[in-house]
Formats: C-alpha cells, structure tokens, sequence
C-alpha cells in the first residue's frame, strides 16, 4: 500500500523537522527534495550544466558533503527555476511517492505539482522574520560567521524567487491543510502536523 504525504513551504519554516518527526510517527520513508536542487546546485556551481546535471543525478548524489550551504541554496534556487531540471526530477519523485510502505515528501511543488493526489498535504510557513531568526541561530549554532540582516536578505531573496518563478511557484495546494508556525515551538508544530495527517487518514 502507497500513501503520501506532501509538506511544502518556504526555507527554515519547520518543514524539515516536520517531515522527519512525521515519517518515525509514521513509519514512512521520507523524501527530502530540496536535496535534488540542491545536487544540481552543486554540480552548477562546479562547471556542470544544470539540465544535464539533473538529468544525470543518482540517489547518492543527494548525499554528497557541502549541499547544505548558503551558496548552495541559492544555486539550488536559480536552478530550480529552470523548467528542464525540474522536468528531469519528476520521475524520482513520483517514483519515491508511491513506494510501499508509505511517504512523507518535503518540497515547494510537492502538493501542486509532484504528487497533487496525495493523501494529507501540509503547508508549513512563518514569517520571513522568524524564518530567518530560526536560520541564523542554527548557523551561528554551527560556528558560521553571519549576521541577522544578511540571512534575512538571503531569506526573503530566496522565497522572492521560489514564489514568482513561471514554472511550479511555491504555493498551497488547495486542499492542504495550512501550518504557520511562526508563534508555536516545534513539538506544537509536530503535534499539529501528526493531528492533520490523522485527520485525513480517518476519513479514508
Ligand atoms: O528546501 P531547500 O532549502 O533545501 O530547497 C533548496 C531550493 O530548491 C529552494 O530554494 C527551492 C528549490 N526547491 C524547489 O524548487 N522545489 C522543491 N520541491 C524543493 C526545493
């Protein structure tokens, strides 16, 4: 039996704690996919053509050192916004989506695009400001050397482009169940996450 789970929504809103918990909750696989864009990010930044990089990535990819910088994020975030490497990435999506087992997928497009027939589909967000507070403590958790408004800037540079791109623009699926979670610490969060999914799974 496949069941899938879409969480989308913008950078450093709890999605990716979020899908986590919800995947052990669960005991789904769970599908990280900013990981591809970032991949192709990488391999950009390296020399390697985006489209040809995408079309050429493999699983392991996704767990080469260095994706989980701010250059690569917004590598990952102009090379998302090309229509070919999104086309490229669609069939691992879809493939992991409807793994037995079940899936919790964490994205931009993940309930409008990749998987629109998914059983439970979350939208996470908070605001910018909380957003990029989350992300500046975690780097300077990490003993990386930045300040508030440079991440805020990055922040909101990123969600600008990832919302206004033609192709796949982060937005709510319509029937997703919408989680702001700029006032709530994470085990609310998580706790409201599991309630949803809960909720969708009853009335299946
Ligand atoms: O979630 P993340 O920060 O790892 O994502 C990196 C970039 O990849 C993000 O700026 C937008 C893009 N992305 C996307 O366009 N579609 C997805 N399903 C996941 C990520």
């Amino acid at each position: 039996m496949s069941f899938t789970i879409a969480i989308d929504g913008p950078a450093a809103a709890g999605k990716g704690t979020i899908s986590k918990r919800l995947a052990a909750h669960f005991g789904f696989g769970h599908l990280d996919t900013g990981l591809l864009y970032r991949a192709v990010g990488r391999l950009m930044l390296t020399g390697t053509e985006p489209v040809a990089a995408a079309q050429a990535l493999v699983a392991a990819d996704l767990e080469a050192e260095g994706l989980r910088t701010a250059q690569v994020a917004q590598a990952a975030s102009k090379v998302a916004a090309i229509p070919e490497v999104r086309a490229a990435l669609v069939d691992f999506q879809r493939a992991y989506a409807r793994r037995s087992g079940g899936a919790v997928l964490d994205g931009r497009d993940i309930g409008t695009v990749i998987c629109p027939e998914a059983e439970a589909k979350l939208f996470v967000t908070a605001s910018a400001e909380v957003r990029a507070r989350r992300r500046f403590d975690e780097l300077q958790g990490n003993g990386v050397q930045t300040d508030y408004e440079t991440v805020l800037a990055e922040t909101k540079e990123r969600d600008h482009r990832d919302r206004t791109r033609a192709d796949a623009p982060l937005r709510p699926a319509e029937d997703a169940v919408i989680l702001d979670t700029s006032e709530m610490d994470i085990e609310s969060a998580v706790a409201q996450a599991i309630a949803a999914v809960n909720a969708t799974m009853s009335e299946r």
